[in-house]
This record gives structure tokens, C-alpha cells and sequence, in this order.
């Protein structure tokens, strides 16, 4: 032994630089995969299990009680969800980690900058009807640049979650019915949020929730079963998920659901054999708040023990505040219970998302003037762009709209003046103060006109004592805006209602203004689809304005005045009302096509999947496809001219949607998005359409187990109302 250590002494005062060197997990130059495995070799089981806990940091924003909650936490923690805005608190708790902790692992420190973190773009539902994936990347961006600058490195978003049922309060936080826009939307906020280098400085960590099938919840109440078969799942809740790996999202958060009997954070088919293995997943995988420890309460285990040992071995990698990992992974490990290469592997996928975002060379944010960090200039552009893009325009009887220079305005209704349910829920940093409310656009936009606001009621209850007064503006006015809707927290998380119809004093306040005899601009202002049945034949245009965040005055505005002609087109279906749900354009080929309509309502919903007026009329050529007959090698080229054929210049999305008439495996959606694109058209010109078709993605299906296949036979390409049957050999 006294032989070796000499030698080991002789050697380093020989060669002073063996003693001198880095430790690998320290050197740049080293690739991750080299700086996680030497970093993950020198870690003992305790460092290795804190790793794998997140908790909370900043919620008491009082500056005096920063200190104690930075010295509770175990320099060691793997995470924290950072509630502050201010870089030096996070940078306090950050150098403890880096000088306290025996290795110097830097905390990565995450929030939910869910639309926005101070500078508030509309609410996901809103962005997906701009059906401008650009636009949504450029917004995760600017969401990234805001929240990093504040100390966040990670964000809970995008939520990918399909819903189909407007009951669920958080379709808000999505982007809608359809597979195929919510893929291409995944993709793009998460390009958004991480930029091609997440470690610049300038971009965060994004993590796509809630896997899976979350949205399924059954009658729109949150947290519950969801009945989710294996063709469902991988036919409509898999593909936007898969869609957000193959972007690079660099997270993934398990969620509350459980699918036809297996809770998702105890999933091991969805979280490893799926997400994983299939797709190839590197990130790690963390928990809903709190949805570890509810497998008790689900009834699938019967301890916190059992629920950390049945959520890490079925791949949950970071355990969000259930306290569950850091009390029982230890012992499960030396128990035998988890295995020490599942532990391992789970560390190895935090740790690689640290080195990824630069943290290790880069682990403190530069603390700046708040002025310099949040609602620059640029950024609120971006939030205006995407309110006027988001908007959908529902009806114009007698092309009301644009309102060419009205001498009186008279703005009524609950949403009239709001400032602060513009924001929608989740609302980041931002606060009512800085919202540009309906009133403040409008007088803006139009400042020679006498414009008054009347409140009339409020969002509930039963009071009209503001009725006569609304109905006094309505009548001395020449157009009357009517804005109704709902508070912000009524969707979101743990915000499910029984109707999707607005409170039935709103409907008696229109009724009301209606009798005024006035032009009436119906605005509604909500975070899901509403049953607009009642209040349709009392309006003479309808905006559908959603929670569009802080510009959403100005958006309106430019809108209403001409300035933008409207182009956002619906990223889920209106019912006709709450009865009809779930409706949703893609369901499944049914037995009976001409009958089991309901007997008392309609049984077509009020509007459809990609429904949206704009102030000119676009009218579509002939649609040319390369060759109807094709093989499964083969692209497919379907060109379609549009042409402007009103007279102001507009943006019109054209939409390709395929149909398989008969398939042997399964039956198949009566239509399914495939490709679509926006384009600027100036009056009277005409732009070309392009899309290109893979038969081997977009004509073929999954079945139960996800095998992709193709069949020969007939299928159709449908652009508008043009139908073209191609076959395949
Ligand atoms: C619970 C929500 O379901 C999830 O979306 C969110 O990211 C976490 N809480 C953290 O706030």
C-alpha cells in the first residue's frame, strides 16, 4: 500500500498537470455525452436521488424572506420552480449550488411561461387559429428571452394536450382538435423556446405536457380517468407529442390522467416503451405537480413509497413537489427495488439537460434593469401581430366590417373595459396594468369618434341595474360594441364548466341592446369555444376574440378599422351547444350517415374546424394533382390558384385535408389536416398553392400498437369543396 502512494506521489510531482487537470465534467471541450458519464461516476446515491427532486423557490416575493427559503433548500437539489422574477434571488440559490454543493452541479430552474412571461401573447388556442406556425415560434421566442432574462431556464410549455371537449378549462392552454396542427404548432414552440443553441442565453428548456391523453378527460373535469384506447392514443394523442421529441424538446411532463386504467405517471408503455425507446427520446421525463404521490389517491398504490418505486420504474425521471422521490429512492435502490442503471439513467437525462442549456460554464443570469428585460418595444409588436392573426372574424351581415370612420361608438358589457381577463389564465408575469383593453384600442384607432363605455352587467350573477344605462349608450350610438365573455379564470387548470353558454345575465344584457335597433359587433373574449347560438341572430358581426393578452385593444382595433383584414380560422369547433360535445371535424366514419341526428338541435355544430371570415372573398381554381395514379414511393404535388376576387388585399389559409374511403385495418376519420399554408394575396391577384404529399406519412394511418401502414387503393385529396380521387398501386 506505502508502495503505491509513493508511486501516486512520485508520479504527480513528476507530472504536476495530472494533478492540475480539470475534471471532465468540467471541460467544454468535451462532448456531454463524456462530461455526463464522468460526472454521473463520481456522484454518490444521495447526490444522484437530489438530482431527481424539484422544489419551489420565490413564491413569498417579500425581499426579506429570500434568504431563509434560499438556505432550506439542499444545495444539492436538482431543480426548483422559480415563482420570483428577480436574477438575484435565483442567482443567490444558484451559487449555493455551484460552491456549496461537493461537485458543483448547477440547479436548473423552471416556470410555467405558458403564453407569454411578462410581455402576454394571446392564450395557445388563440395562436393556433393564426394557423401561423412562424409567428407562434417567433412568440415562444420572445416568451424565452423575457423569462430567461428573469432567471428562468426551463418552461412547462408547450401543452400539447388534443381536446375535444370545451367543457375541459385547459383547451385554453392548447392548440386544439386536430393532430396535425397541434404537431406542427409542438414543433414550433418548441423551436421557439430553444432556439438552434438553448445555451445562448437567450432561450429555455422547453417540456411538452401533459403525457398523454390528458385532453380525454371525461366530461371536461380535470384531473379524472380518461378512457383512451390504443388506436385513440396513437392515431390522435401520440402524434403531437412525437412531433415535439423529433423538434428537440428537451423535456416531457407525465401527467394527472390515468389511461383506461394506468395512471400516466406510472405508465411504463407510454413513458419508457414509447416515449423512449420508440421515439428515441434523450430528455428526461418530470411529474405533474404533485401526480406521483396521487397515485394513492388514484388507487393504484397504496404508499408514497410504492408510488415512488411504481413512477421511477416505469420511467419518471424528476419528481415536481411530491416528496417522494427524495424520501424513498434511496432505500428503494439499496432495496433492490429500483435498479441502480434506472437511477443512473434517470440522472444521466437531467444531467444532459444542464450541460445542454450551458448552465455548468454559464450557471448565474446577468441581473439587468427590468427595463431592459421585459415588454421591449419588439416584443410587444410580436404580441400585437399575433392578436390580430389569432381573431377570428364569425360573421359580418352586410359587410358591417371594417366600420368605415363611425362618428359614435357606444362599448358595452363586461369585457368593455377589462384589462385584466384579457390576460387568460397562466398569465406568467404579466398583470393587467399593461393591457391595451377594448375601450383604449378603439379610442386609439378611432380619435375623432365620441366614444362611451357602459358596463351594463357583470360576467355572472343577477344584477341589471346597469342594463338601462348600457341601453342609453346603445341607442345614442351608430354601432355598438358588445363585448361579452369570460373571466379569466374560468378556463385553465381546474376550470371545467358544466355549459359553454355565457351566464344568462350576458344574454339578457344583449338581448337588451339588441332591442336598441343599433348595428351590433358581438366581441367574445373566452379561453374555450362558446355556444354562440342565442346571441348569433342578435349580433350583426361577430369577432371571436379569445384571452389575446396585452395587446388585445390594438389587435381589435386594427382589425375592426380595416387595418387587418381578419385571418385567423378556427383551431376547434364551435358547438351549437354544449349538447352537441364532443364534436370535432376528424371523427370516425360512421355506420348511418344520413341518420341518428339529434331531434331537438342541430346536429351540424355552429362552426366548423377552419371556419373564418375576412373582408374579401378568395375564390379557388382548379386543383391540379400531379398524377391520380400513384405509387407509395411516389410525392404527390397538388397546386391550387386562389384568387383574390374582393377588392382589399387579405391572407388566406389554404387547407389540404385527405380522406382514406375504405381501409381494412381500421376505420378511419371522414377527414384528416395534412398541409396547410398562409399566404398574402393583394386584390384581384392570384397566388399559387403548393402542397407536397408523402404517401408514406400522409396517406398512411397506425394501428393499436403504432405500426405505420399504407394500403393500396383509393384515397381523395380535398381542398375547399374539391374533391380529388387518387389511387395508389
Ligand atoms: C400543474 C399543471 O397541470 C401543469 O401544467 C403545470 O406545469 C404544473 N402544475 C406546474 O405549475
Amino acid at each position: 500500500m506505502e508502495k503505491i502512494l509513493v508511486i501516486i506521489l512520485g508520479l504527480l510531482l513528476t507530472f504536476p498537470s495530472i494533478a492540475a487537470r480539470k475534471p471532465i465534467y468540467k471541460d467544454s471541450s468535451k462532448s456531454i455525452e463524456e462530461r455526463v458519464e464522468d460526472l454521473l461516476s463520481r456522484m454518490t446515491l444521495e447526490e444522484k436521488v437530489l438530482q431527481l427532486n424539484q422544489y419551489t423557490l420565490g413564491r413569498n416575493d417579500n425581499a426579506n424572506n429570500f434568504e431563509e427559503q434560499v438556505h432550506k433548500l439542499s444545495p444539492e437539489i436538482g431543480s426548483v420552480i422559480y415563482f420570483s422574477d428577480s436574477p438575484e434571488l435565483r442567482n443567490s440559490l444558484q451559487k449555493k449550488a455551484m460552491e456549496e454543493s461537493r461537485l458543483g452541479i448547477p440547479v436548473v430552474f423552471g416556470f410555467d411561461v405558458i403564453h407569454g412571461y411578462r410581455t402576454i401573447l394571446p392564450v395557445p388556442i388563440a395562436q393556433a387559429c393564426s394557423f401561423d406556425p412562424e409567428l407562434v415560434e417567433e412568440g415562444a421566442s420572445v416568451a424565452a428571452m423575457e423569462a430567461k432574462k428573469a432567471g428562468v431556464d426551463w418552461t412547462f410549455s408547450p401543452m400539447v394536450d388534443i381536446a375535444r371537449d370545451p367543457r375541459w378549462g385547459r383547451v385554453a392552454e392548447g392548440y386544439g382538435e386536430d393532430p396535425y396542427l397541434a404537431s406542427v404548432m409542438a414543433a414550433a414552440a418548441v423551436r421557439g423556446y430553444q432556439g438552434t443553441d438553448p445555451s445562448d442565453g437567450k432561450h429555455i428548456a422547453a417540456c411538452m405536457k401533459h403525457f398523454v391523453a390528458y385532453g380525454a378527460s371525461e366530461a371536461g373535469r380535470d384531473y379524472v380517468y380518461t378512457e383512451v384506447s390504443r388506436q385513440s392514443l396513437w392515431d390522435t394523442y401520440l402524434p403531437s407529442f412525437e412531433a415535439g421529441v423529433r423538434a428537440g424538446a428537451m423535456t416531457v411532463m407525465s401527467s394527472f390522467n390515468c389511461i383506461s386504467g394506468i395512471p400516466s405517471s406510472a405508465d411504463s408503455y407510454t413513458l419508457t416503451e414509447v416515449l423512449k425507446n420508440r421515439w428515441g427520446f434523450d430528455g428526461f421525463i418530470v411529474s405533474d405537480w404533485g401526480s406521483i404521490q396521487q397515485l394513492r389517491s388514484q388507487g393504484f398504490v397504496s404508499d408514497k413509497k410504492e408510488a415512488a418505486m411504481a413512477s421511477m420504474n416505469a420511467g419518471l425521471d424528476m419528481d415536481m413537489m411530491n416528496e417522494c422521490y427524495d424520501a424513498y429512492l434511496e432505500d428503494l435502490v439499496k432495496e433492490g427495488k429500483v435498479s441502480e442503471a434506472r437511477l443512473d439513467d434517470a440522472v444521466r437525462r437531467v444531467l444532459r439537460m444542464k450541460f445542454r442549456l450551458g448552465l455548468f460554464e454559464h450557471p448565474y443570469v446577468e441581473p439587468t434593469k427590468y427595463m431592459e428585460r421585459f415588454l421591449l418595444p419588439e416584443y410587444l409588436e410580436t404580441a400585437r401581430r399575433l392578436a390580430e392573426e389569432s381573431m377570428v372574424l364569425l360573421k359580418n351581415d352586410g359587410g358591417l366590417l371594417p366600420l368605415s370612420k363611425p362618428s359614435s361608438i357606444a362599448v358595452i358589457g363586461p369585457m368593455a373595459e377589462s384589462r385584466f381577463h384579457h390576460l387568460g389564465s397562466w398569465q406568467g408575469k404579466g398583470t393587467g396594468e399593461f393591457v391595451v383593453n377594448t375601450v383604449a384600442g378603439l379610442k386609439k384607432r378611432f380619435p375623432d369618434a365620441q366614444i362611451v363605455s357602459a358596463q351594463g352587467c357583470d360576467f355572472d350573477g343577477g344584477d341589471r341595474s346597469g342594463f338601462e344605462a348600457a341601453v342609453k349608450a346603445a341607442s345614442e350610438a351608430d354601432v355598438v360594441f358588445l363585448c361579452l365573455g369570460e373571466k379569466n379564470n374560468w378556463s385553465g387548470e381546474n376550470a371545467s364548466r358544466s355549459t359553454i353558454a355565457l351566464p344568462a345575465i350576458q344574454q339578457a344584457l344583449a338581448e337588451e341592446i339588441a332591442k336598441a335597433g343599433k348595428p351590433i359587433v358581438l366581441v367574445t373574449t373566452s379561453g374555450r369555444p362558446l355556444d354562440l347560438h342565442l346571441l348569433e341572430p342578435l349580433a350583426t358581426a361577430m369577432i371571436q376574440e379569445w384571452q389575446t393578452g396585452l395587446e388585445s385593444g390594438n389587435a381589435l382595433a386594427a382589425l375592426v378599422s380595416g387595418d387587418y383584414n381578419p385571418s385567423g380560422r378556427l383551431a376547434i369547433t364551435f358547438p351549437y351547444s354544449t349538447g352537441q360535445i364532443p364534436i370535432y371535424y376528424n371523427h370516425r366514419q360512421s355506420a348511418r350517415t344520413n341518420q341518428g341526428f339529434y331531434q331537438d338541435i342541430p346536429s351540424k355544430p355552429l362552426y366548423d374546424f377552419g371556419y373564418g371570415l375576412s373582408y374579401t372573398t378568395y375564390s379557388y381554381g382548379k386543383v391540379e394533382v400531379s398524377d391520380s395514379l400513384i405509387t407509395k414511393d411516389s410525392k404527390i404535388r397538388v397546386r391550387v390558384p386562389v384568387t383574390n376576387s374582393g377588392s382589399v388585399d387579405g391572407t388566406e389559409t389554404a387547407m389540404l385535408f385527405i380522406r382514406d374511403p375504405y381501409c381494412s385495418v381500421v376505420t378511419r376519420p371522414v377527414k384528416e389536416l395534412k398541409r396547410f399554408s398562409r399566404h398574402e394575396i393583394k386584390a384581384g391577384e392570384t397566388y399559387v398553392f403548393v402542397f407536397e404529399l408523402d404517401p408514406q406519412t400522409d396517406l398512411s394511418f397506425v394501428d393499436s400498437e403504432g405500426r405505420r401502414f399504407l394500403e393500396s387503393g383509393e384515397y381523395d385529396i380535398i381542398v375547399k369543396d374539391q374533391i380529388i380521387r387518387l389511387t395508389l398501386k
